[in-house]
């Protein structure tokens, strides 16, 4: 079966040398059948003109997102609207650092912003520019921000680039952006699809009395990028987490829960309906072994002592519950990291742990970034640079994957 046959697919082209081989890309399409729309930004028009895209497409380029010279007519200013409507996919390629950086940030000043925010379909994005643009942090930073927003990045390739320096940042070939369409439309660019996955997130509170408990200091910032990376991989979430000041992704099933022993019924509960289980909350290992009714009253004379018991090892119980599932699990370590968090990866019966180590800068709680070191049960060990939490998220996801396999 042909999957472009009667497609719509909205091609937007900005400025970049690369714009050249859209023409060869528009081509293959129309071949395939499949129905083709081009919008350009101004500075794309430098490379390729509308006339070229127009007579190739077999319609109209827009590059404006006003009429222009009809100044009593109305249908070009809702056409970022009806071209959203319209699209079973978009691609923009080449995609230029100003594009990017102007997606990434929800930019509608002209009509491949508004059409965006308009858009029922999925968005493909194929970054290529020099390298140096490329790999600037900026760059990163707005593409690490597309992806988070649940845009499919087409990774440009290495090569001889148009100002003579070589490195990463050349458009693929057209075939490249063909196929990856393709496989967007028949949905087998999500390697998590329908796969069911549940993910607990933040810290646990243990109530001492009606205004007092026990907490730590976990943000659940990296069990959200989970929740959040997985559906964006087509998985079906439910995510489980302890209080946090989150906002979860939309379509996702998100439980609430307070303390260590809420989140084990509601794990237990789970467990057996989930292929993939990642255990990322940080649950109290201890629990008041009562909670006092009334407010404890401050006696000077006295010291508090609070008698504490040890709680449900949650993750250390899962392979009973559930033998098919991947279950990962996170260990925080201050000595010995690597030797204490394999340890505990045999000891749980687990697939996979990732390790945050105290010592590293940047690792652990509360910040947007995250350093980890993930070992999994074929003691494959791997250090992974400083990222962001929703890359470590997408690195954790890559590695599941391939034990699904
Ligand atoms: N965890 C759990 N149930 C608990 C405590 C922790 O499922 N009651 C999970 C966390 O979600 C995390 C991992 O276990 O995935 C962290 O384990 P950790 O608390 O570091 O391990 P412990 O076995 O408690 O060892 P220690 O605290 O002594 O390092």
């Amino acid at each position: 079966m042909n999957i472009f046959q009667n497609k719509n697919i909205l091609i937007a082209v900005t400025g970049g040398i690369a714009a050249y081989k859209m023409c060869s890309v528009v081509r293959l399409l129309k071949k395939e059948n499949a129905n083709i729309k081009v919008i350009m930004t101004e500075a794309a028009t430098q490379f390729v003109t509308p006339l070229t895209f127009s007579t190739l497409s077999e319609n109209e380029v827009t590059v404006s997102l006003w009429p222009e010279n009809k100044f009593t007519s109305t249908d070009k200013s809702v056409e970022h609207i009806s071209l959203g409507l319209w699209a079973n996919v978009m691609l923009i390629a080449p995609a230029s650092a100003h594009t990017i950086s102007k997606i990434a940030n929800g930019f509608a000043d002209d009509l491949i912003g508004s059409t965006i925010l308009s858009l029922r379909c999925p968005l493909v994005i194929a970054p290529a520019m020099d390298v140096d643009m490329f790999k600037n942090e900026s760059t990163q930073k707005n593409i690490s921000k597309l992806k988070e927003l649940g845009y499919l990045i087409i990774p440009p390739e290495t090569g001889e680039l148009a100002s003579g320096l070589k490195g990463v940042g050349r458009l693929p070939e057209p075939e490249t952006l063909v196929n990856f369409l393709e496989k967007v439309l028949n949905k087998t660019c999500y390697d998590l699809k329908n796969k069911n996955i549940l993910i607990t997130a933040g810290p646990t509170f243990e109530p001492i009395d009606p205004v007092r408990f026990i907490g730590n200091y976990s943000s659940g910032k990296m069990g959200f990028a989970l929740a959040r990376a997985a559906k964006n991989r087509g998985a079906k979430v439910t995510l489980i987490t302890g209080p946090v000041s989150l906002e979860a992704p939309k379509n996702i099933k998100r439980i609430n829960v307070t303390t260590s022993q809420e989140m084990s019924k509601n794990v237990f509960n789970e467990s057996k309906k989930n292929e993939i289980i990642i255990m990322s909350a940080a649950v109290a290992d201890f629990t008041p072994t009562k909670t006092e009714k009334n407010k404890i009253k401050k006696n000077l004379k006295n010291n508090l002592t609070i008698k504490l018991k040890t709680t449900t090892d949650i993750l250390g119980s899962l392979k009973k519950k559930n033998k098919k599932a991947i279950i990962v699990g996170f260990a925080l370590e201050t000595e010995n990291e690597v030797k204490n968090a394999t340890s505990k990866l045999y000891h749980k019966n687990i697939d996979m742990i990732v390790l945050n180590s105290l010592k590293d800068k940047g690792a652990g709680f509360g910040g947007d970034n995250n350093k980890v070191t993930i070992i999994d049960k074929f003691e494959s060990i791997e250090e992974l640079p400083l990222l962001s939490k929703y890359e470590v998220a997408d690195e954790i996801l890559n590695r599941v994957v391939k034990l699904l396999k």
